[in-house]
């Protein structure tokens, strides 16, 4: 019921805003599944989806580490560890990243979806 999007640009907010938090849950328009997490480590953001590619963990509340310069989340669910930069994982799995530009002191992710810092009115519970 979505029609495809090709992947764009989004404007999710201001660096001076998005650069306080280790790590932001961007909902998208897609529902759920499709949520990303934009993370802020040593002066740099990431974006990768949200939910982890073994089963669906929350990688935003994962903690983060560098080894050999290689900046790396580990899901808080089972421990796998994914690259921030390249969504590699030393297991065989890949998590899906991402693209982001500073542009006029905002931040942007490039998405096939609408994006936003709030959660859209897709799931109706009262
Ligand atoms: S759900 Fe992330 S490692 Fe299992």
């Amino acid at each position: 019921h979505f029609a495809p999007e090709r992947a764009s640009w989004r404007l999710i907010g201001p660096v001076t805003g998005l650069s306080t938090q280790r790590c932001r849950l961007v909902y998208s328009s897609l529902g759920h599944s499709a949520d990303v997490c934009l993370f802020y480590v040593k002066d740099e953001f990431f974006a990768m989806d949200a939910r982890c590619a073994h089963s669906g963990g929350p990688l935003c509340e994962g903690d983060i580490e560098e080894a050999d310069g290689v900046l790396q989340v580990f899901c808080p669910w089972h421990d796998y560890d994914f690259d921030l930069r390249t969504g590699r994982s030393g297991t065989s799995l890949q998590q899906k990243v991402h693209e982001v530009k500073l542009e006029d002191g905002s931040v942007y992710v490039k998405h096939a979806s609408r994006l936003s810092l709030r959660p859209f009115p897709v799931d109706p519970k009262s």
